[in-house]
Parts: C-alpha cells; structure tokens; sequence
C-alpha cells in the first residue's frame, strides 16, 4: 500500500547518500578525532559550532564532530524529507499516520487569527485563563491547595514548568500533584488538606486512564467524606473527552483536540495548573516563548536552525558513534523535573523500531534520557561520566542571571557548569595525574598505579545551552526547541514520533490480570507471573 502524500517522497535514512558518506566520514575521521587538537588547530570552533534561537544560545563545538560533519548530517536531513515532513506537521496534514490525525501543538500557541485553529484554541485560552485568574483572586475564596491528578503528559509538563517558574508562582497557593496508581501517592499528598479548601484538577486527555480514574474516584470520596460539599466548585476536568468528565459529575470542563499528544499537551488546558500558578499574562508569555522557537524552527535554514541541528547531532552520537545513553544536566534548580518531562519527550516519541511503512529499521532510534540538577548529579553519577567504559554525551543548561539574591552561589554553580564540561573534554594524563599530590592516597600504593586510576581519557562530549535567565517566556522556547529537536531526529529515522503502541500491552495484561489478582486463578499463566502473583495477593482476611 502507498504512503500518505507527506511520506511518500522521504528515502529511509540508510538508503540515503549523506549515510553512506557519513559512515565513510565517521571511519576516515573519528577513529583520531581528539576535541583537545580540534580546538588547538581551530581558534573559529566555538564561533563555527556555537547557534543562537529565541532565548537560547547553543554551544556545539565539544562534541566530536567536524563542521564537515554537520554539513553531511545537514545533507542527511534533506534527503529524508525533514523539511517537507515539518512543512506538513504545521500545515495540519495527517502525519501521526497509525492514528490517522494531524499533529498541531504549535496551533496551541499561535497568537488570535495565525493558525486554521485559531478560533477554537483562543476560545477554550480566554476561558481557561479567566478561570485560572479567580482561582488566583484568593481574597474571594478560600482555595488554597490545588491538586493536578493526571499521568504522564497530564502531569510532566505541570509539575515541571510550576517548579521551574516558581519565582513567579501564586505564593497562597499551593501546588499538589498525584499520578500513581500507588495509594501511597494520594494518601501523602490528602492527608495535609481539607475539602473547603481544595481544589482538584482531574488532567486526561482520553479520561480513561487507569490510574486517573482510580485516584479521581478516590479524591471524591475523600472529599464527600470530609463534608464538602460542592463538587462543582471544587473538581474541575482538563480533557478531550468533556462527556465523560460530565458523566464522572465535573461542570466545568477545559477542552482539547485529539491532534495535541499527551507529551505535547502543556499548552493546551492540561497547562490549567501552570496557569493558575503564574497567572494568565506569564501564561502568555509562555506561549509567546514557544511560538517564537515554531517560527524559528518553521523558517530558519537548516544550517542555523536550533532544533533541527541538535537532533542531528543525536543522530551522529547515536548512530554513527554508537551513544546508546545521553544524560540531561540543568544547572539550574528550577529545572530539576526537566530530566524527567524529557524522558517522556523524548523516549515516548521516538522509542520506535518500524519505519512509517511499518519495516523494521536497521538503526538504533531514541537514546536513553536521564539526568539530575547540577550540582547534586557531580556527587551521585559524573563519576562514571568522567571515568566509565561508556561515553556518554552531556547536556548542561546555564541560566546566566538568577532569580534569587545570592550571588557568591550563583557565581560557584556556573563555575561547576563550565568545568564540567571542560573537564570531559580535556580529561588529564596518567603523567598529569603523577605530579599531583593525592591527600586521600594510600601511601602503600605505587604512584604510577595510582596514576592510572586518576587518570581520565577526556575527549567525552558535551552540549551546552545558555538562556539568559528562566522566565516563562524563555522555558517556553526551551520546551519548544526539545519538541522540534525530537521531531527532527524522528523525521531523520523516518518514524512516527506521534504514536505510543509500546504501551498499550502492559495496559491490557494489567486489566486481565486484574481479576486474577483478586481470585488467584493462575491458569494458563507463565511460571513466573503465576509464581509472583502468588506471593503478592493479599493474606485471607
Ligand atoms: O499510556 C501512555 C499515555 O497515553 C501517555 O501518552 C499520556 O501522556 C498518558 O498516558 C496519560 O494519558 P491521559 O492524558 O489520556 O490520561
């Protein structure tokens, strides 16, 4: 069967050109490739390999490539269609082709008349802000705790941006989050609050998930049997789906389309939270951030287009020079569930191995993703960064001005920021290591042993982002350029990043073994789940 029109010119990356010449670049020049040199040799590396977008600044040149390198991957992306399958995402075709819809996130914030959407996004915006502006007028009522109950993109994207906006946060209200199934999760969060003044936002997009639904149930029942009274006033739905939330018994509901994923929903009334948080003209902004990194993304040529060349360097890094891992290092404390949305981002979209055709690929496709704030992760994990067998690309994000008054702290973070990335690329000698003085020593062991184990090979690759200080509007455009990234590499690997299969067999066994759980029939079961589901049913009453 033929593909939809805005596949059907793409070739698959390894069929194309630009691969083989990369596999032939990648063998003649990486084998001696040595950041250390390339700078020596290079004064113009930085310049060459350093990008700017809307609010952000990308620093490139610590990875192991050549501007030669990124000229092929450039050619890479032409020859796979990027262009024609980004022209066609904005253009509303389509693309998610498994689901048979179109894949508009950026319509979500596109100002009033700038998009074929804009009418139906602005109405549910004005609505939604409006709301979100009497929740934030506490003198007229006495909500002080809001709880977003959701999972996934009905959850990351809230719990992220609240934290990293918290300067500019509501400071009466206080922000509660439940996602797991695990009665632990709601238990902690309700038994510091009281119905009067509580405020739930059950957050689903289908408003069938699992877990959603079971801790929705149990907030209403908590709130009944605390005496509260008006559920109407105190349980709102942020979906797609307003006539089950109306069934569930919740009047007032916020909408959107089955054309925003889940991991792409923070924009769309899934952003309720963040909304009330910070208020409906920051919202804007954070909007304004995000749209302005769509323009550039939509119009920029690719050999200066933010997001389209860091997905290509995740494609050199993971398939040419073989990084199976890249771990994500904000050095800033705000965006500490960063790591985290992106994991999401990130592995939920291109986490795929069939091409839009539905072929098996021949090539690795999404790397995994994980991270901690610096400086916390220097202490835990950078140890295997700097000395592991694996290498492991970095991304450090520095934030130049703070939201804060302390600046001796602020000025030893980016110190920290900066020499981690410089100590992975210029790693030290075992003859380096010789010379100095180890206070923490043996002095049975032989130094040139201890050299060994002191010594770091260096060479390690690193990506930095810069923004000037996180406002909304600046994590507006960072969430952005991480979306078209994905999309990019995604388009570069040729699947469909807008799909999510990989989960819907958990969720199936899950509801089969439900019942089984409860009458402990293990019939037909394997060894092992039979055995597990044993031991885990509850003892006889
Ligand atoms: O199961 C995965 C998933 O569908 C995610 O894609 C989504 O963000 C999450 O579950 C929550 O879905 P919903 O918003 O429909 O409750």
């Amino acid at each position: 069967m033929s593909s939809h029109p805005s596949t059907a010119a793409r070739v698959r990356a390894d069929r194309t050109a630009a691969w083989a010449r990369l596999r032939e670049h990648h063998q003649a020049c990486s084998p001696g490739f040595d950041l250390r040199e390339a700078f020596a040799q290079d004064p113009g590396r930085f310049a060459a390999l350093s990008f700017e977008a809307p609010e952000l600044f990308a620093d490139l040149s610590k990875n192991l490539l050549e501007p030669e390198t990124l000229a092929l991957l450039l050619a890479l992306a032409r020859e796979t269609g990027l262009e024609a399958r980004r022209d066609a995402m904005f253009a509303g075709e389509p693309i998610n082709l498994t689901e048979g819809r179109a894949v508009l996130h950026t319509a979500l914030r596109a100002p009033r008349e700038a998009s074929a959407r804009s009418a139906e996004v602005h109405e549910v915006l004005d609505r939604l802000l409006a709301y979100a502006e009497t929740v934030r007028d506490t003198a007229s009522h006495g909500i002080r705790h809001i709880v977003n109950i959701g999972i996934g993109g009905s959850d990351l994207g809230p719990r992220m941006a609240i934290l990293a906006l918290e300067p500019h946060a509501h400071r009466d209200l206080q922000f509660h989050y439940v996602s797991n199934v695990d009665g632990h999760d709601i238990t902690a969060v309700l038994r510091r609050l009281e119905p009067t003044s509580t405020l739930f936002i059950i957050a689903s997009k289908t408003f069938t998930t699992q877990e959603t639904m079971a801790n929705a149930q149990v907030a209403r029942e908590w709130f009944l049997a605390g005496g509260g009274t008006d559920i109407a006033r105190h349980f709102v739905a942020t979906t797609t789906n307003v006539t089950a939330a109306a069934a569930f018994g919740i009047d007032t509901t916020f909408g959107f389309w089955d054309w925003v994923g889940g991991r792409y929903s923070m924009w769309s009334a899934i952003g309720l939270p963040i909304a009330i948080a910070i208020g409906a003209a920051h919202f804007r902004e954070l909007l304004a951030g995000a749209h302005a990194l769509d323009r550039h993304f939509a119009t920029t040529p690719l050999e200066r287009n933010l997001p389209v060349l860091l997905g290509l360097v995740d494609v050199w890094n993971r398939n040419f020079l073989g990084c199976a891992s890249r771990s994500v290092a904000p050095y800033h404390q705000g965006l500490a569930r960063l790591p985290a949305y992106l994991q999401q981002l990130e592995m939920e979209s291109n986490g795929k191995s069939v091409d839009l055709d539905g072929q098996a690929l021949a090539y690795a496709t999404s790397p995994v993703v994980w991270g901690e704030p610096g400086t916390n992760g220097q202490h835990a994990y950078f140890q295997m960064l700097h000395q592991g067998s694996d290498v492991i690309p970095v991304e450090f994000i520095a934030v130049r001005q703070p939201d804060h008054a302390h600046a001796d702290l602020h000025h030893k973070l980016l110190a920290n920021c900066l020499a981690q990335s410089q100590a992975l690329m210029l790693g030290k000698t075992a003859a380096e290591a010789a010379q100095e003085k180890q206070p923490t020593a043996s002095t049975t062991i032989d130094p040139q042993v201890l050299a060994r184990h002191r010594r770091f090979p260096g060479n390690r690759p690193s990506t930095t982002l810069l923004l000037e200080r996180l406002t909304p509007r600046a994590l507006g455009a960072l969430i952005a350029c991480y979306e078209h990234r994905v999309f990019s590499s995604g388009a570069v690997w040729g699947i469909n990043s807008f799909d999510q299969w990989g989960v819907e067999l958990g969720k199936a066994l899950c509801n089969a073994l439900l019942p089984r759980l409860a009458s402990g029939d293990a019939s037909g079961l394997d060894g092992s789940t039979a055995g597990l589901m044993a031991r885990l049913r509850p003892p006889p009453a």
